[in-house]
């Protein structure tokens, strides 16, 4: 029998160690007194938001950054007591459940101000706020030229503080740093049309991790690093300074091994037929788990250190990899779909490539119903299954 870690035999797994490590690294690229938010928003990308939090916040992150509410009240139920910013869009009916968990939300209109400052009054708290400026992302924000009218308001609010100021980069990944350095431009305008109003904010925050890996200039006081802490670089474009380890990978165990002669078809809409008299072998996995039916007869895995094709559909619970190339596979064998296996390896990068998507987009698709198996020190330190 393979290693059975419950819930059933395909996982994800986790190397905190990586993550402890990948937090370390850029911990050691950050200047004095920057500080680190892990965002581990999206069930952590892919990775699981509570051990990811654990161990970011273990390893020198000071701030959790979560992207809706129940995100952050999630982290609060498993004990996590760090400060956390909800990066995302904050309606007012959500203010009562976000002062109620000390979280502190990014603020970009009146009405949730006026909401979450009565929820504080009644409390008798003095909620810390963010504000978030669009100074190029034109998704969400206060437009430059508002900034100043609004935080006036907020401060005229006691049971609000204001703590935070930030905006978003849209091409801090690529190349062409020009238009990040107008958005940094742009920011720091903000930032000095405040001051002279008297309006200072501790902690100002602009970086993500292709700016805070590309850009220390722009480290501020803190910086919210996502995609570096699982390990992964934002794009080819990235500077590899920061060494950084993948921290997940993607298995199961092979549940059955049948020989189909020359002619027999695989799976749905019978769109892989054996050119010959072949070896199959069925992968409990698919693309409700998140691994992608645009895979189907695309996607590569590893069984017995040997890469193999995927054939045929990529079904919602399962799919076939044709194993005939490898010398005594068994059903049990363990399987990787993403991850390492003795030399040779699948990149998560690899699958955004033949996926036409990015890294991000194939971590966080991997879905709650499959366990996390983490590993720390050698040894399974816990496992999360749909159940536990
Ligand atoms: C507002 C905000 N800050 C930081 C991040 C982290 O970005 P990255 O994963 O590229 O580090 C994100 C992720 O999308 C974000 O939305």
């Amino acid at each position: 029998m393979g290693q059975w870690f419950g819930g059933r035999p395909a996982w994800a797994e986790i190397d905190l160690e990586a993550i402890a490590a990948n937090v370390a690294a850029l911990q050691r690229h950050l200047s004095g007194p920057t500080q680190l938010m892990a965002v581990v928003k999206a069930n952590a990308y892919g990775h699981g938001a509570e051990m990811v939090a654990r161990t970011a916040l273990e390893s020198g992150a000071t701030w959790l950054g979560v992207n809706t509410v129940d995100e952050g009240v999630q982290l609060r139920r498993a004990g996590l007591t760090a400060p956390i910013l909800v990066l995302g869009h904050c309606p007012p009916q959500e203010a009562a459940k976000v002062v109620a968990n000390h979280l502190t939300p990014t603020v970009t209109t009146l009405e949730t101000a006026l909401a979450l400052a009565s929820d504080s009054a009644e409390r008798g708290l003095a909620t810390p706020v963010h504000l978030k400026v669009d100074t190029g992302m034109g998704r969400y924000g206060l437009l430059p030229e508002e900034v100043v009218a609004f935080a006036r308001r907020v401060a005229a609010l006691p049971s609000l503080r204001l703590e935070g100021l930030w905006t978003h980069f849209a091409t801090a990944d690529e190349a062409d740093k020009s238009f990040t350095w107008q958005q940094f431009r742009v920011y720091q305008a903000v930032v000095r049309r405040l001051e002279e109003d008297g309006l200072v904010f501790p902690l100002r925050h602009v970086a993500n991790s292709a700016a805070t890996i590309d850009l220390p200039e722009t480290h501020l006081d803190l910086v919210r690093c996502g995609l570096s802490i699982y390990g992964l670089y934002p794009s080819p474009q990235t500077s590899r300074t920061v060494p950084l380890r993948p921290a997940l990978a993607l298995k199961a165990h092979l549940a059955r091994v049948c020989r189909l002669p020359a002619g027999a078809s695989v799976g749905y809409g019978r769109t892989w037929v054996a050119p010959r008299p072949s070896v199959i072998a069925l992968v409990p996995l698919g693309y409700a788990d998140g691994y992608r039916r645009a895979l189907s007869n695309r996607g590569v895995a590893l069984v017995r250190g040997q890469r193999v094709p995927v054939i045929g559909r990529v079904s919602m619970d399962q799919l076939t990899v044709d194993v005939s190339s490898v010398p005594d596979v068994r059903s049990d064998d363990e399987v990787v779909l993403i991850g390492r296996q003795g030399e040779a390896e699948i990149a998560a990068d690899e699958v955004a490539d033949m996926l036409g998507t990015i890294n991000y987009e194939v971590t966080t698709a991997i879905a709650a119903r499959l366990p996390r198996v983490y590993w720390r020190g050698g040894e399974v330190v816990r496992v999360q299954t749909l159940l536990e």
